[in-house]
């Protein structure tokens, strides 16, 4: 591919000087692990996944880590230490290569770290020092140990090398091992490997050094570092500052990128989302660069947006803008803003369902791109069938699984009529927008709605669609994406229910959220739902109550949700001083007459009482609507269920779902 026209970023797209090599344009891919790999192999849809986002605009793409020193044996890195690799290794770069984009491989290690639950087994690390999040303790790396890696990682550079690749990326961020030697808390060393700043930079200056006298001047080496790891005692922004002016003084680093948080607490930060400020650490970014003149600076962290990218190169922030997340939910989100044509861009909702898939061992997926992976990803517009196979569809239910099948059967020349009940489409994603963290979620369906409008979906809003309905437009094919409400909760009073004196999580969410006044009194959430939207009311309501407490039978907090986006829950419950009894049950034995409500230990029943409580509400497993369903099963011989009411489930099931039947009809 060639240049993107730069006229409408004049910064963002313009060319950029990298080590010895031209960059076309500043749009950089972050590394983001895939498990697209096979057999630790080069396989065609991790060749695939990475050409698409060259072909889609990046200029610098940099892989997911791949195993480069011979103890590395991890299941989903590409064996780089493996001569055997070589063939495939030559695939991937030539792929991306010949795209006009350079291709570098992360080198890293995890060290003591580890995502999963449990112990790493196998970890290596500077000191033996329990990690802050599994209480791994390392083996710790002796000096030869360190020479053999360094030496495995130099050999490595020059297979990528060989192989075709432009260079490599050291990750020394994200709490990893070259971190773990960086940081003055991780790494408790008497020798040369530790001590002083020197000696804790001394195994990624030596990295650098052995990889320039294998591979010369023009393979470019980049190190991703911490800029604030967010734990005590560790790397703060002016000792990051120490350790990007050190590594750096010799020139022979191409570039530094910089990260937050670390393998503890502070993990959420590393992979922002929005309960906290759009592209968080450019200001930061800004601070670093000064600290290293004349040393190119890729900005990363929640930047998803050109106008904002190119606003931050304008600024002098930095030189390049990296890219994660929003290159997994459009891998043609640059060619698209070259093109003028932004609103085509599907929008990374910063939800972290990718981070989940990866470390629950499952290829990367998104919420808002059902192509992830495809060989046809990069711009895709479905393809029309004959005239002869066109039909009449109507959808009932406008939320994300309905309006992602509508558009799709529509673009691909059906005449399709869809109904919602709400005033708006959306559903409840829309819900999700107003709470906080959740207004990245509408670019879900602000997509499905362009592209409705485009392919030509007619609307019928505000409308609960009977049967009747439906049959007067003679349909070929139904779609139902009626979505699914709430369960009352198992052995709750029905009097509770019929005085409408316990409404459901999303009632009460929709009744308030125009509302803003402080109401006072205690609220009470019994949670038997635990995503993300749960905890998210539980900090809305936090705004109008004075307390709220969160009751569960389970025995721990957001346990079905994202690690990173896990940690950021605790923390905001934390801070916010909203409560959390876990283990306990509310049923009929609790009353709400006397003002306050009984909470049950599961386990032995003792009570405990939540007085002086004024709103009670449950968030509880969705059901869908059976009998509306098999009414419109009976009546229609073509008929699909998608969403939740196929089977209620995550946002990323929905828009999937949804995707396939609108390419199936
Ligand atoms: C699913 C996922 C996988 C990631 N894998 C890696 C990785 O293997 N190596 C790495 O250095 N960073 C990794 N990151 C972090 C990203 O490179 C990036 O620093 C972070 O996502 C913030 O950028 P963004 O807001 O543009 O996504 C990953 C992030 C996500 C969401």
């Amino acid at each position: 591919m060639s240049r993107l026209d730069p006229t409408r970023y004049p910064h963002l797209l313009m060319p950029f000087a990298l080590g010895a090599h031209t960059l076309r344009n500043r749009i950089v891919h972050a590394s983001m692990t895939t498990r697209l790999s096979a057999n630790r192999r080069v396989t065609d849809a991790l060749v695939r996944y990475y050409a698409n986002r060259a072909r889609g605009g990046a200029a610098l793409i940099v892989t997911e880590p791949v195993s480069a020193a011979r103890f590395q044996m991890a299941p989903q890195k590409v064996r780089v230490w493996d001569p055997d690799s070589e063939a495939g290794l030559a695939r991937w770069a030539e792929a991306v290569e010949r795209e006009d984009c350079r291709l570098l491989a992360q080198i890293q290690d995890p060290g003591r770290g580890r995502h999963e639950r449990g112990r790493n087994p196998d970890a290596v690390g500077a000191s033996a020092l329990p990690d802050d999040l599994s209480w791994t303790v390392p083996h710790v790396l002796s000096v030869a140990e360190i020479e053999r890696m360094l030496q495995d990682f130099a050999d490595s550079c020059r297979r990528l090398q060989r192989c075709g690749f432009s260079g490599v990326e050291l990750s020394a961020a994200h709490g990893h091992l070259f971190h773990q030697f960086l940081s003055p808390c991780m790494n408790t060393r008497e020798d040369r490997y530790g001590g002083d700043l020197a000696g804790r930079c001394r195994l990624l200056a030596d990295l650098v050094a052995a990889i320039r006298g294998v591979c010369g001047g023009s393979f470019l080496v980049g190190i991703k570092l911490p800029g604030d790891d967010g734990v005590e005692r560790s790397i703060c922004p002016d000792e990051a500052a120490r350790i990007a002016r050190h590594l750096t003084a010799g020139g022979a680093v191409d570039y530094l990128c910089f990260a937050q948080g670390a393998h503890a607490a502070s993990l959420d930060r590393h992979i922002p989302d929005l309960h906290g400020p759009r592209a968080p650490y450019v200001t930061l970014t800004r601070s670093l660069k000064s600290a290293v003149p004349g040393v190119p600076v890729i900005a990363l962290g929640l930047i998803t947006d050109p106008a904002e990218a190119d606003g931050i190169l304008a600024g002098g922030a930095a030189d390049l803008i990296g890219l994660g997340r929003p290159l997994v939910t459009d891998p043609a989100w640059g060619l698209k803003a070259s093109q003028g044509r932004e609103a085509d861009i599907r929008y990374c909702v910063s939800c972290n369902s990718c981070w989940a898939a990866i470390t629950e061992h499952r290829a990367l997926a998104c919420d808002n791109n059902p192509r992830v992976g495809l060989a046809d990803e990069v711009d895709w517009w479905p393809a029309r069938v004959p005239a002869a196979q066109r039909k009449r569809v109507v959808v009932v239910g406008t939320g994300i699984a309905g309006m992602e099948a509508a558009w799709i059967a529509a673009a691909r020349g059906h005449e399709v009529i869809a109904f919602g009940a709400g005033a708006a489409l959306g559903g409840k994603t829309r819900l999700l927008t107003a709470l906080p963290g959740g207004e990245g979620l509408s670019s879900i369906y602000d997509y499905q709605a362009l592209a409705a409008k485009k392919s030509g979906v007619r609307l019928e809003l505000g409308v609960q669609a009977t049967v009747d309905d439906v049959r007067s437009l003679a349909p070929d094919s139904v779609i139902v994406a009626c979505g699914a409400t709430m369960r009352w909760p198992d052995g709750w009073p029905d009097a509770w229910r019929e005085e409408g004196v316990v409404p459901d999580l999303r009632a009460c969410i929709a009744d308030s959220v125009a509302f803003t006044a402080r109401q006072g009194g205690t609220a009470v959430l019994f949670d038997r739902d635990a995503t993300e939207g749960t905890y998210a009311s539980a900090l809305f309501l936090r705004r109008l109550f004075d307390r709220v407490v969160l009751v569960t039978p389970r025995d721990r907090l957001a346990e079905d949700v994202p690690l990173v986006n896990r940690l950021g829950i605790l923390r905001r419950f934390a801070e916010r001083g909203i409560e959390s009894m876990t283990l306990g049950r509310i049923d009929g034995g609790s009353s709400l007459e006397d003002g306050g409500v009984r909470v049950h230990n599961v386990y032995t029943g003792a009570p405990t009482e939540i007085p002086d409580v004024v709103l009670l509400t449950y968030a509880t497993p969705r059901a869908p609507d059976l009998a509306r369903i098999a009414a419109l099963e009976s009546a229609f011989p073509e008929i699909h269920v998608v969403g939740d009411a196929y089977a209620p489930g995550s946002t990323m099931a929905a828009t999937a779902h949804g995707h396939r039947i609108g390419n199936l009809i």
